[in-house]
């Protein structure tokens, strides 16, 4: 087949440059190198598209490429994450077939009160939330039980979560949403924190949904009592996960039955918030053996070394095989 691959740039840039594998990976885009060696090696016809501000270029350049499918990548436009959904839906307009999810996931799930209510109101057990809005910040709490955790609404990858997200009590929670509005200028989510193991489950598919087995998140260096989560710096600072002990692996043994409880309920939200192609969707196992769905990733990182691409391998699918499945669910 004849791909374009599409990603963002936080800079601008010419449409007409083209990008190699050792080209992406020296500006820090693994993922996009490690795909783009993939579908060489899958014997795809391949041609990059980098898009920072200029939309006139995706439109002239797929109109000359004329490319029999789109690989997807990206997430952001203008530097703007809020503007993710609006990649695929210029693609339909233009009635492109792409990778993964579409705008309507996409718009879903970047607001993750949006989605709560959603998977609420199909009985998905989630923390309790309250929202403040940019426009009019709580001032009080009322009736919150603590700890809560406290995060912006449409941010990704831990940005804006660090070891103050978790609040003990009115005051520290308060304290925490001033900050969270006044750095990212958005609506701010108060959640009920949730103890507990984290949990990753990776969906592929559209119809016919399969489930690679969970993957977890260790803190093996951290101390018994100290709160335990994903911050900025547990997910992407290497020295601090080797100083803490911070490993994502195949889940340990989990409680009886809930392996199958959470087979289901990963493909439940995935059709729930629409999202096509591939997933992951993040829950909290409770010591009392109670899932709790944290959030739903449409579009998540396909790097090599990341829980989708690592859950598909625990499963005996080598990545490869598994950016050809992304590649055969794409949108029609
Ligand atoms: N309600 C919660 N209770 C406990 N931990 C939470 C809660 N919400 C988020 N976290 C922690 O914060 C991390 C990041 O939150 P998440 O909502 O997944 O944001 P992001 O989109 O940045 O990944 C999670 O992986 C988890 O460790
Ligand atoms: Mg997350």
């Amino acid at each position: 087949m004849k791909i374009m691959v599409l990603f963002d740039l936080a800079h601008a840039v010419n449409p007409d440059q083209s990008f190699s594998p050792e080209s992406l990976k020296q500006q820090d885009k693994p993922t996009e190198a490690s795909v783009l060696e993939c579908l060489a090696r899958l014997g795809h016809e391949v041609e990059t598209l980098a898009v920072y501000d200029n939309v006139t270029a995706i439109v002239e350049k797929l109109k000359a490429c004329a490319p029999d499918l789109v690989f997807n990548l990206t997430e952001s436009f203008l530097h703007d994450r809020s503007h993710e959904p609006n990649i695929p839906a210029l693609l339909d307009l233009m009635k492109v077939r792409y990778t993964g999810s579409g705008p309507d996931a996409l718009m879903l799930c970047k607001d993750k009160a949006l989605a709560k209510k959603v998977l609420a109101y199909h009985h998905v057990r989630l923390p309790n939330f309250v929202v403040s809005r940019q426009t009019h910040p709580l001032r009080h709490l009322r009736r919150f039980t603590y700890p809560a955790f406290v995060k912006p609404v449409g941010e990704e990858s831990s940005d804006g979560i660090s070891k103050a997200s978790f609040a003990r009590d009115e005051s520290e929670a308060l304290e925490r949403v001033k900050y969270i509005h006044q750095k990212f200028n958005c609506d701010v989510l108060i959640e009920e924190y949730i103890e507990g193991r984290e949990l990753y489950l990776s969906v592929l598919g559209n119809h016919r949904l399969t489930v690679f087995p969970p993957r977890e998140i260790f803190f093996e260096q951290m101390p018994e009592d100290a709160p335990k989560f994903a911050t900025y710096h547990a997910k992407w600072n290497e020295k601090y996960r080797e100083k803490w002990g911070i490993k994502n692996g195949p889940a340990k043994e989990l409680p009886e039955r809930v392996p199958q409880h959470l087979e289901q309920l990963a493909k439940k939200v995935y059709r729930l918030l629409k999202i096509r192609g591939f997933g992951r969707i993040d829950v909290r196992l409770t010591p009392a053996g109670e899932v709790f769905v944290i959030e739903a990733n449409p579009n998540p990182s396909l790097a090599e070394d990341e829980d989708f691409a690592q859950s598909a391998a625990d499963a005996g699918v080598k990545y490869d095989a598994l950016v050809q499945e992304i590649l055969n669910a794409a949108s029609a």
